[in-house]
């Protein structure tokens, strides 16, 4: 649905692509992690023809990005922080000024506002919304169009963790429908839920990718069964047939808290690979 092949971007000599190969299949949610600076905004804009590459190509529903008709973009729902609203006008009324834009009816307006749960708040003017339902009002306007692919620039940054969780399951209701989602989030523990795929962008390259379950197997380094007793205590048991009756045993014996595999977290695996803490917590140590 959505390839690149050796995308490189440089701004004032400054390399911040440095050859990104992807492939996205359609009706996948696919998501592009990476710290601050790391390029993926840079990425979704030269994906979606906002800004040119310095050399590679991009191709959308198996064209290249340059020959989209102008059908084939009413088709591509974009979703970035600088696409702002219109403070003074309601919720509707920017939904209205969409919908002129990209010369669709209004007819689709209650349902998109149904979709995301503002059908109360229609009337309301923008600048009285708060951040969860401001997110949400962004995402009725992607889904006004009906897209097959939706590119969502951090959907969910600054949310709580109720509204986001509410976003998610509009994403993937969306995929479920056949939408294909391009989403960046510098959120792990968001990116191991909500999507089927993901790729880690560090210093311009791609350092990993694939389902997020499947590379926090692949960094299971230790290979331990870790077990919390319920006297308090934690032991650690490796892969193998004596650990299997001893585990056994304390099952038996009701000493059992609880048992874990001791495959990383996503967050674990993308600090190994870059070295750096993600921005989120970042900001928090310099604030
Ligand atoms: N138009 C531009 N002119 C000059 N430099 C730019 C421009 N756009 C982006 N950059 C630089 O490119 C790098 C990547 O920026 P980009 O916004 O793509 O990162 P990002 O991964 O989206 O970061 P964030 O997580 O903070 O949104 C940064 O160093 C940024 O300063
Ligand atoms: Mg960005």
């Amino acid at each position: 649905m959505i390839t690149t092949k050796g995308i490189f971007k440089s701004f004032a000599g400054k390399t911040v692509l440095s050859g990104i190969d992807l492939d996205i299949k359609s009706g996948t949610v696919f998501g592009l992690l990476g710290p601050s600076g790391a390029g993926k905004t840079t990425l979704i804009k030269i994906i979606t023809g906002q800004l040119g590459a310095d050399s590679g190509e991009v191709h959308v529903f198996g064209k290249n990005v340059k020959d989209l008709t102008g059908d084939d973009k009413k088709q591509i729902g974009i979703m970035m922080d600088d696409h702002g609203v219109y403070d003074r006008l309601s919720v509707a009324d920017n939904l209205k000024v969409f919908c002129d834009i990209y010369g669709i009816p209004y007819s689709g307006i209650g349902k998109a506002l149904e979709e995301v749960g503002l059908a109360d708040s229609a009337k309301k003017p923008a600048a009285k919304l708060s951040k969860g339902m401001l997110a949400r009002l962004k995402l009725a306007r992607v889904f006004l169009i009906e897209p097959k692919i939706l590119f969502l620039d951090e959907p969910t940054s600054g949310l709580d963790p109720m509204t986001m969780k509410y976003i998610h399951r509009l994403i993937k209701a969306r995929r479920d429908a056949g939408c294909t989602v391009f989403l960046t989030t510098h959120n792990m523990e968001e990116a191991t839920v909500l999507c089927d795929e993901v790729a880690l962008l560090n210093e311009g390259k791609i350092v990993e990718r694939g389902q997020p379950s499947e590379i926090c197997r692949r960094y299971n380094h230790q290979k331990k069964i870790n077990i919390h007793l319920k006297t308090g205590g934690d032991v650690s048991f490796a892969h193998d047939a004596e650990s299997a009756g001893e585990i056994g045993r304390l099952i038996e014996q009701g000493r059992l808290e609880t048992i874990h595999s001791s495959e990383p977290t996503l967050e674990t695996v993308f600090i190994e690979l870059t070295g750096r803490k993600l921005e989120a917590e970042e900001e928090i140590r310099y604030a």
